[in-house]
């Protein structure tokens, strides 16, 4: 990247049930704040429709509080970035569509932003910065992909997941143990307090070596809870079992294909990001794997990896400071296009 002068970056996130504004100096954090959609409980999942309204009525305010908290105007800013995908269409239109419009009122150059890339840079945040090439585990609601990034904008896929991903496994096993959604920090909580050798749930075998699979290993949480609890009247000591056994399968699971990647290929950090990435078992059985390798483990703190609109002005910092630039005829886009990762120049 090249190191002009320093810039005021408004960060914008509407992908899904969080709507998030952030506002950057270059690669500080100036806010980043973030209005998480709780309604949706009520209702087991995400309700596309109702996400829509809930980040139209928040998305003006947000921006607001947040031009506030870094002591600036809409006049300082220089670069407007949004997330353009994946994610709920309605969703995606309202942030996307608002910084279009504050970028067109007020001249100034705006950049779409791939949500995954967004997490894929996260560790970027962090006062240790990731170092190229880096080998990069995101895992959140939507994505499961093992990447090789050689520098900014050269992103390779090693592997992904063939079914469910990370997050939505953790979500979907969350549910069937009555606890709702999202489901990893509640899985988590359980999981503290349960014993993760009294039931040996399966990892999938697969033949692509970096791809994941997790919808064998859901339907083996059901069977147990058929076979053992067909009632449905789990005890809490069986409840926080079954987590702590289906969570130690899943990282299990995510870790076989990160020591493979690092056996096989020459990289100068690890980042694991997404938010998944919360899970404290996650981070700490990684962090023990990548530290034997004597290279640096990053991990985002908390707020950077759940969705957020810090990661999303970073990476069209990123963009921009790599020369990258964008009309306003650009339109949202519900999956990641064929082939997006494997060169992005
Ligand atoms: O990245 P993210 O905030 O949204 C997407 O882009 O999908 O990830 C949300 C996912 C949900 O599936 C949620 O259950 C999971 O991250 N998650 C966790 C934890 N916190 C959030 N999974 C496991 N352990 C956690 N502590
Ligand atoms: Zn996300």
């Amino acid at each position: 990247m090249n190191s002009s002068r320093s810039l005021n970056i408004l960060g914008i996130e509407s992908s899904c049930d969080e709507t998030s504004v952030a506002i950057l100096l270059n690669e500080n954090v100036k806010a980043n704040l973030i209005s998480s959609q709780h309604f949706h409980k009520l209702y087991g999942g995400v309700v596309p429709e109702l996400s829509s309204r809930a980040h139209l009525q928040i998305i003006k305010p947000l921006l607001d509080s947040a031009l506030k908290l870094s002591g600036l105007k809409m006049r300082d800013i220089d670069l407007i970035t949004a997330t353009a995908g994946p994610g709920l269409i309605g969703a995606l239109l309202v942030g996307l569509t608002f910084a279009k419009g504050l970028a067109f009122s007020l001249n100034k150059p705006f950049i779409p932003v791939n949500h995954i890339e967004g997490h894929i840079f996260s560790g970027f945040l962090m006062d240790q910065k990731p170092e190229f090439p880096m080998l990069v585990l995101v895992v959140s609601g939507g994505h499961t992909l093992l990447l090789y990034a050689e520098d900014y904008t050269k992103i390779y896929k090693l592997g992904t997941t063939v079914d469910d991903a990370a997050g939505e496994a953790f979500d979907k096993v969350s549910k069937m143990l009555g606890f709702g959604y999202p489901g990893g920090p509640q899985i988590e909580a359980s999981a503290s307090k349960g014993n993760d050798s009294v039931i040996k749930f399966p990892i999938a075998d697969l033949k692509e070596k970096y791809n994941f699979s997790f919808s064998g290993l859901k339907t083996s949480v059901l069977r147990h809870i058929q076979k053992f609890h067909p009632d449905r009247k789990i005890s809490e000591s069986d409840l926080n079992n079954i987590s702590a056994s289906f969570q130690k399968a899943l990282t299990d699971a995510l870790i076989k294909n990160v020591m493979l990647a690092l056996n096989n290929l020459k990289v100068n950090s690890f980042s694991l990001a997404g938010g998944v990435a919360a899970n404290k078992r996650l981070r700490n059985d990684l962090k023990a794997v990548v530290d034997k390798m004597k290279i640096p483990f990053i991990v985002p703190s908390i707020e950077y990896c759940t969705d957020n609109a810090a990661m999303i002005a970073l990476r069209g910092f990123q963009l921009y400071q790599s020369g990258f630039r964008s009309s306003l005829s650009v339109n949202p886009y519900p999956s990641i296009p064929e082939n997006h990762f494997l060169r992005l120049t």
